[in-house]
């Protein structure tokens, strides 16, 4: 069995043999691009050059990109845990031709890599097309049986990085895993069973802020596979949890715990172990590349990923910090491919750790003070949900998360009328604060949690 580290040598290999430069991951934080809070594809690191205004000294290029998912256009925290296959931190692998090759190139070597070096079940493959692209229908047809090949509109095979910048019509590449391979019929159906591996998209197009689409001045290739999934099917498991990426940290969840893990069910302890497992990767990636957990920004996305793997730990008994032990581990796995994280190893246990901490120490009157409200009235009104958030440090959608498992409502909308109401007071003791006097001093308390983007949702 190929082993996870094998797969992404013999990716970066299979390119690199066609001419293309081995490029280094960028920084998962994205600094520098207004448009995003982390990097959230491939590609991030090329948009200068898709939008003309950068050149590099290759054209083609070949990596595996530290992604992270969890605001803005590409959001994938509540699938986490409960499915197989979407993670909040995962790796990219992806190829790019820069003003080179295009369609034909791109849709023959991902065929040529995944059926003739990785030896995949070519009757397990599905390719899909945007509605329009005939020409990519048509170099499908000599790999495929139409009866393989699917159209999909914008929503599907439209692929584009932010409300904003490059983007263009894209051709996926999706895996039946079902028995008796007839599952055409659940291609974007969001069924484990087929799964999309890999997408390559044309670039085309910058989206511009008033929606237009502009043409770029030459065409591109920006490919994207999910490294835990292409892991997952060729290594013949059927969750991204049962491979050598995530088993390490599950096994040692499961230790710490006593508790056993299952990839069959979504039992409690199971579902717990995917959210810390993978959860504690974003923290640990996010932190080696500079990002802190805090009130805003960035750092409040950071805080809700900690507080959500808080909550599911204590689900299964931890109540004391855990995922700070869980950084070890992740290290001697990955500390070889991403040198970063073990250079930062004391310190991602040191932050990650005192945030733990300071969680732990609201989070059991929190969930006494949920359980109250649900018994008094049935729902989490608005202002409750802000006497969690503002008392208690739960993040909103930590509230939202609890009170669905509950089958009971909470009321967004006046939530964010408090958050409003808390930014107008503050801003408004903050104009009392004149200059020379001590003013301030008498001002209201600035909140705890005051922030501007406490959704962390700031993203194009
Ligand atoms: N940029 C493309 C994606 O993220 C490849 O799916």
């Amino acid at each position: 069995m190929l082993t996870s580290r094998e797969i992404r040598r013999q990716f970066l290999d299979f390119f690199e043999q066609k001419q293309h430069r081995i490029v280094e991951s960028a920084p998962v934080v994205a600094h520098g691009d207004p448009t995003l809070m982390f990097i959230n594809a491939g590609m991030n690191q090329f948009k200068d050059v898709f939008l003309g205004t950068g050149t590099r000294d290759y054209s083609r290029a070949v990596d595996t990109q530290k992604c992270i998912r969890v605001s803005g256009k590409h959001n994938d925290l509540e699938e986490v845990g409960y499915d197989t296959y979407h993670h909040t931190f995962f790796e990219m692998l992806g190829n790019w031709s820069f003003g080179d090759y295009y369609k034909r190139e791109a849709i023959d070597w991902s065929w040529e890599l995944l059926t003739g070096v990785w030896k995949l079940d070519p009757e397990r493959i599905h390719a899909t097309v945007y509605r329009t692209d005939d020409e990519a229908y048509d170099m499908w047809k000599d790999h495929l049986p139409e009866s393989r090949i699917h159209r999909f509109d914008e929503k599907d095979n439209f692929w584009e990085m932010g409300a904003t910048g490059p983007c263009g019509p894209c051709s996926e590449l999706h895996y039946d895993r079902t028995p008796d391979k007839n599952g055409a019929s659940l291609v974007n159906a969001d069924d484990p069973r087929v799964i999309e591996i890999w997408n390559l998209v044309f670039m085309q197009y910058n989206r511009l802020e008033n929606g237009d689409l502009q043409s770029l001045s030459t065409t591109h290739v920006d490919t994207g596979m999910g490294f835990e999934r292409i892991t997952a099917v060729l290594q013949g498991v059927n969750s991204n949890y049962d491979t050598d990426v995530f088993q390490p940290i599950i096994s040692r969840i499961a230790k710490l715990s006593g508790k056993s893990y299952s990839s069959e069910t979504n039992d409690e302890a199971s579902v717990a172990m995917r959210v810390m497992a993978d959860h504690v990767r974003t923290l640990a990636f996010a932190i080696a590349d500079g990002a802190i957990p805090g009130n805003t920004g960035q750092g409040y996305v950071l805080r809700r990923v900690l507080r959500r793997a808080s909550r599911y730990a204590r689900n299964i008994g931890f109540t004391t910090p855990v995922l700070c032990d869980l950084v070890a581990i992740l290290v001697e796995s990955m500390g070889d491919v991403f040198p970063e994280i073990a250079e930062q190893q004391h310190t991602i246990e040191r932050i990650v750790k005192a945030e733990e901490e300071s969680f732990l120490l609201t989070l059991e009157n929190g969930l006494k003070r949920i359980e109250e409200m649900i018994e008094a009235e049935g729902q989490i009104s608005g202002a409750n949900a802000f006497l969690l958030y503002d008392t208690f440090g739960f993040p909103f959608d930590l509230t939202a998360l609890i009170a669905r498992e509950r089958g009971i409502e909470v009321d967004e909308e006046g939530f964010n009328e408090h958050m409003q109401a808390q930014k107008e007071r503050s801003r408004s003791a903050q104009k009392d604060q004149l200059p020379g006097t001590n003013r301030n001093l008498h001002a209201s308390r600035t909140p705890r949690n005051s922030d501007s983007a406490y959704r962390g949702t700031g993203d194009g």
